[in-house]
């Protein structure tokens, strides 16, 4: 994202706007446009845009990531440069691993050549985590489990397991340490 200052950057399953609002606060030349199927997230996402004065630079659409083309007017996603998906791709696993694959690669059909930076909670065992010393800071990990798995999201997957989603979707993937 460093090397990204200045840029265009999709966000799917944007919620009310929140990093996107960041991302142009802190980048001045940035713009970005923000995707969710959540017509009172986006709502939300256009008045804080409006109070922060940065409407010119941020725009929504009300629209379902799938494994069809992402229902975005042409125009916007030709402008575009980077993808970022914040707790949403897991969404799909309700409907197994081969869901979310389905859903990458339709992305990176429509979109090619991007970077997708996608954040999911990783896996993890609850007895391991909770027996940590020192004490985990907060336990959102062990909350995040269970209403996952609660709602029929099944369990958060491992890095590992992400990447070979993303593999198997025909990406590949940047170290982020590189
Ligand atoms: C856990 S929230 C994360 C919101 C935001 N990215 C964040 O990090 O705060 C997941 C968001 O994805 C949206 N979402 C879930 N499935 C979606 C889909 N198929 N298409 C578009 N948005 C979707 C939901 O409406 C919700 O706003």
């Amino acid at each position: 994202m460093r090397d990204a200052r200045g840029k265009v950057c999709l966000d799917l399953g944007c919620g009310t706007g929140d990093f996107l609002l960041q991302w142009v606060l802190q980048n001045p030349d940035a713009r970005g446009i923000g995707v969710d199927m959540s017509a009172e997230a986006l709502r939300q996402a256009r008045e804080t845009a409006e109070r922060w004065s940065v409407t010119d630079r941020l725009e929504f659409h009300e629209a379902a990531v799938g494994p069809g083309p992402l229902a975005v007017p042409e125009a916007a996603l030709d402008t575009v440069e980077l993808v970022t998906s914040m707790y949403m791709l897991h969404e799909f696993g309700r409907n197994g691993r081969e869901a979310i694959v389905d859903v990458v690669r339709a992305l990176k059909a429509q979109l090619p050549g991007r970077h997708l930076l996608a954040l999911e909670v990783e896996a993890c065992d609850p007895e391991e985590f909770a027996a940590q010393t020192p004490p985990p800071a907060h336990f959102g990990r062990l909350d995040y489990r269970l209403i996952h798995q609660l709602s029929g999201q099944g369990l958060p997957r491992s890095q590992a397991d992400w990447h070979g989603i993303f593999r198997d979707a025909g990406c590949s993937i940047v170290d982020p340490a590189s």
